[in-house]
């Protein structure tokens, strides 16, 4: 329980909390090993109520800004990891901490709506600024969502609803629809799935990891659906250097689709959706080329199966577009892209054609959060202002140089440098190699993180200009050299 504060000293801690950074530090300041004594101590006080198995360290959020965040130790680290990729200005942006004392958004934190059924009045307004103003080409409608999982679920509920009305030509379930369904048998509850990827990660909920792959640790245990599961490709870099191969890759993971469709079509399981994500993030930031893409689609399109595509970690910028399938140039848009992390709200955007007309079909009680999509909003005003995606392509395109040249000088220690914007990887020869070299870095002022089985990714924010890059890659040289 909280104790009990005098009036005085509780003005005065209100004071110390509101205290909150507004200035960068030059550079990165180290004082203690990582994690320090203090963020040791607050691990050990976490877990007489939490678990706490996966925590770094801990974060003094006041203290951290811009680029850099500062752990509860005083250490300053240079964050090229952002909170798993989700700070869309990096921490505490003066024009976000200004929206967070505004009146609309103390009320919509306080007296939070539950949204499906009890919109605030300036609801719409908020969607179409923060959301339709930056909507995928030929996708206006958006659902808001909690997170990444939730609108992948919810994304994957909606196609399912979709196909089922489109076996029964367009109509809605009937009353032996209805009460089948209540016993968990056909027609009302069918046989549909959905084609996931090796190696991608779609979120750790029930239904996600029967298409999340990345990990064994994240499905042991835990039963999954019986849905196909489709070869991405695996590319060798420079791509220039290895297209033949990368060519083929395309064609073998097209035929394994298309294979897979018509099995499970044979096995009474038709696939109803596929997901997929532009790059295999948490799985070790794997790429599809233009044309693997747009085979998919078209895949997707000739089989009427709907289309997702998970921009949970790719959408907001940091690929030098809002949206990295922009790069593909589709013959039709996605049927639904998925968001969240960088655009602060999760949810998804999808064709009109889509839209359940039944109440309740998709609904939970707060359906999404008014206090992310005002500070969107902000976030897409100061994107736009401040020219913060064209910052990230060109800043992006500095950055896959050094990238590559990191990699020549690094002895082979580094292996496979690919990105785009500032959306970047490379690959150590192990796991083992990769973790000590992210420990490492993070004792040298850097903060950066593994994906895959031996990938470093770097996912900075979207106030990351040349200068940061220029010290970042100092930092790289020297951790590589101590490695
Ligand atoms: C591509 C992708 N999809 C979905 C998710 C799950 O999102 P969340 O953690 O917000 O539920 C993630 C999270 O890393 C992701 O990278």
């Amino acid at each position: 329980m909280l104790p009990r504060l005098a009036k005085s000293s509780l003005i005065q801690q209100v004071r110390g909390v509101s205290a909150i950074a507004n200035a960068e530090p030059s550079g990165p300041s180290i004082q203690t090993s990582i994690p320090g004594p203090r963020s040791k101590e607050l691990k050990q006080e976490m877990d007489k109520v939490h678990q706490t198995t996966s925590v770094r360290f801990h974060v003094d959020y006041e203290k951290s800004f811009g680029n850099y965040v500062v752990d509860a130790d005083g250490n300053t680290l240079l964050d090229v990891y952002t909170q798993i990729s989700s700070l869309p200005l990096g921490y505490n942006h003066p024009d976000l901490v200004k929206v967070a004392s505004s009146p609309q958004l103390i009320t919509s934190l306080v007296s939070r709506p539950a949204l499906g059924s009890f919109p605030r009045t300036d609801f719409a307004d908020g969607i179409s600024h923060a959301l339709t103003s930056i909507a995928p080409k030929g996708l206006k409608a958006v659902q808001t969502m909690l997170c990444g999982t939730s609108a992948n679920e919810n994304a994957i509920k909606t196609a399912f609803i979709w196909y089922q009305a489109q076996r029964r030509g367009g109509l809605g379930p009937d009353a032996l629809h209805l009460e089948s369904c209540m016993t968990q048998q056909k027609p009302g509850t069918p046989n549909l799935s959905v084609m996931g990827f090796e190696g991608a990660f779609h979120g750790r909920s029930l239904c996600m990891l029967s298409v999340t792959r990345s990990k064994p640790i994240h499905k042991v245990d835990i039963p999954a659906f019986d849905w196909p599961i489709a070869k991405f490709p695996r590319y060798k870099y420079p791509l220039a250097q290895n297209s033949a191969y990368n060519k083929k890759q395309d064609q073998e993971c097209l035929a394994d689709v298309e294979a897979k469709i018509a099995e499970w079509k044979r096995r009474d399981n038709d696939v109803a959706a596929i997901i997929v994500e532009p790059i295999q993030a948490e799985g070790g930031d794997h790429y599809g080329s233009p044309a693997f893409f747009q085979g998919l689609r078209d895949v997707a399109a000739k089989h009427g199966i709907v289309f997702i595509v998970d921009e949970v970690q790719t959408g907001g910028g940091a690929t030098g577009d809002v949206w990295a399938h922009d790069h593909w140039n589709l013959s039709s848009p996605p049927d639904i892209v998925t968001f969240s992390k960088k655009l602060l709200t999760g949810g998804y955007f999808y064709g009109e054609h889509l839209r359940v007309k039944e109440a309740y079909r998709i609904y939970n009680t707060w359906m999404g959060d008014p206090t992310k999509l005002l500070l969107l909003e902000k976030a897409v005003e100061v994107i736009k202002r401040d020219g913060l995606i064209e910052q990230s392509r060109s800043v992006g395109a500095e950055f896959q140089k050094r990238l590559g040249e990191l990699q020549a000088s690094s002895g082979g220690k580094l292996d496979q440098a690919r990105g785009r914007g500032t959306f970047a990887a490379v690959d150590f020869p192990s796991g083992s190699l990769r973790d000590k070299f992210v420990d490492l870095a993070i004792s040298n002022g850097l903060h950066c993180g593994g994906c895959g089985d031996k990938s470093l990714r770097f996912r900075p924010s979207l106030v990351y200009t040349k200068k940061h890059l220029d010290l970042t890659f100092d930092l790289l040289d020297k951790t590589l050299k101590q490695l």
